[in-house]
């Protein structure tokens, strides 16, 4: 291996080659500490010409490449696999930003700058990213597009896949696909950018990405409401969905989750304990709070809505849903299990996949929470021990079973390869594998993540 580590050196310069354990170490372990496995070396390019030598190199040698950015991802994607000698190619350098284009509404950026940094270049120009998630001071927009991540608007703006109108991005082999233009409707040929999205770096590394904005909002108003369940919550969304154009946000918790994550933010509980929260924000150029308060009046929780009453309850509010990922992470290692399932089988769901771990682990504890308006339930459990490859097998069967899906927006990753035969059947299998082989023959781009091997 000395070999290509000297030839890694010599296309990112050796300062930029990481090979020392305790170097290596940040990028070696995923958030939420379930994956973990050395690294042959942690490489950081520059640019698309150095991430095309990286890669180039790594292909001569057959060695494994995996893709990482802030390394936030939930599914075991971004870290390096066990037993097997892999080089992890960190995107964090690739920082340049080009300029908003005002008329296009869309910026151009490297495949490094963070959601956080993306945010506030919109913010600056009147706009905005269009997609907010918890992770935005690590997560980068290429591991957004890469996961085609949806987070907490996507209800309004769609998931990342809505926000990409171009993109730059190398093969294994080093060619490079550049279809920055950015333009809406170009339908020349294959979409490429839009195979790439959602491929989870197992296709090709992606360089640049030109993200489309939104409009700025200021005008914003926040409920909470206390419901009896969560058809009680589905019931609540059809009541105002339908009404509320202004809707950007539509969450919901449970009193597990409400009590851990006060509990962690050290926050005095907003609202008195009950089986279930929905949390609603609208944002409009004008004050939305009339519009929302009468959609609550109109289906029945006008009485027990919880609305922030100025910025600071309104953030504390916000932070309550946002925080429970590092709540639940500082309770200890969860299994998390991102799956969606259509609005009128929720409820059922969340019934069974809470009788599924009551019979496997009665002492387990299980939150579930989501982003309700897409159907999209994060099933948390901490505690599980020997049993949890079946209860984690039975709860995604149990989505596909409800009309679901076993990924939802945190990607399927090596958590979930071996179950995509449960969802994917054998033709649309061998057409993802035809696919991965046609654009990396020899196999080295994040082996064992989306497909099993
Ligand atoms: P990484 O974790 O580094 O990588 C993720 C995947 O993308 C890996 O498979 C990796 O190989 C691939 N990849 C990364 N960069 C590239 C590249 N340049 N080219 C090709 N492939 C690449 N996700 C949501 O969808 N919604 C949420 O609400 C949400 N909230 C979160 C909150 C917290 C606190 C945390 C820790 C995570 C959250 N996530 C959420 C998950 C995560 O933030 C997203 O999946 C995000 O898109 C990952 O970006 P990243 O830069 O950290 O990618
Ligand atoms: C969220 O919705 O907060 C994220 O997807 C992270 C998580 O599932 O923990
Ligand atoms: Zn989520």
């Amino acid at each position: 291996m000395r070999a290509l580590i000297e030839e890694l050196a010599q296309a990112v310069g050796s300062s930029h080659v990481l090979t020392d354990p305790s170097t290596r170490a940040p990028f070696e372990t995923d958030w939420t500490r379930r994956w973990s496995a050395p690294a042959l070396a942690v490489v950081r390019p520059a640019d698309c010409d150095q991430v095309a030598a990286v890669l180039r190199a790594c292909s001569r040698h057959g060695i494994g490449v995996v893709p990482q950015g802030g390394n936030t991802g939930l599914v075991g994607g971004s870290t390096p696999r066990a037993g097997v000698d892999q080089v992890v190619l960190s995107l964090t350098r690739l920082t340049e930003v080009g300029p908003v284009d005002l008329a296009a509404s869309s910026v151009s950026v490297g495949a490094g700058v963070t959601l956080a940094r993306l945010q506030a270049i919109a913010h600056e120009a009147g706009l905005d990213a269009g997609l907010d998630l918890g992770a935005r001071d690590s997560a980068t927009i290429a591991g957004l597009a890469a996961c085609d991540a949806g987070g907490l608007r996507a209800i309004r703006y769609g998931t990342a896949r809505t926000r990409v109108a171009g993109l730059r991005a190398v093969l294994s082999d080093g060619r490079i696909i550049d279809r920055r233009a950015g333009l809406l409707k170009d339908n020349a040929g294959y979409d490429l950018p839009a195979l790439l999205i959602g491929s989870e770096g197992t296709l090709a590394v992606i360089t640049d990405v030109v993200w489309r904005l939104v409009p700025r909002l200021d005008a914003r108003a926040l409920a909470l409401i206390p419901v009896d369940g969560f058809d009680a919550a589905v019931a609540l969304v059809a009541g105002v969905r339908p009404v509320l154009p202004s809707l950007e946000l539509c969450e919901l918790m449970t009193d597990a989750g409400v009590a851990l994550t006060a509990d962690h933010l050290a926050m005095s509980r907003p609202v008195d304990p009950a089986p279930a929260y929905v949390l609603l924000e609208c944002a409009a150029t004008t004050d939305p709070l009339e519009e929302l308060a009468e959609a609550l009046h109109a289906a029945g929780v006008g009485d027990r809505a919880v609305v922030a009453t100025d910025a600071a309850s309104h953030a504390r509010l916000l932070r309550l849903r946002e925080a429970h990922t590092e709540a639940i992470a500082a309770a200890g290692v969860a299994h998390k299990i991102d799956v969606g399932v259509p609005l009128r089988g929720l409820a059922a769901f969340a019934d069974q996949a809470t009788a599924i771990v009551r019979d496997a682990a009665p002492e387990a504890q299980l939150i579930l929470f989501g982003h309700l308006g897409d159907g999209n339930l994060h099933v948390n459990i901490l505690g599980l021990h020997d049993e949890a490859d079946r209860v984690e097998h039975e709860i995604l069967a149990l989505a596909i079973q409800a009309g679901g899906t076993i990924s939802a927006e945190h990607g399927i990753g090596v958590q979930k390869a071996e179950h995509l035969p449960l969802l994917r059947g054998p033709d649309e299998l061998r057409t993802m594998a035809d696919i991965k082989a046609a654009l990396d023959p020899p196999g080295i781009l994040n082996p064992g993540v989306l497909l099993a091997r």
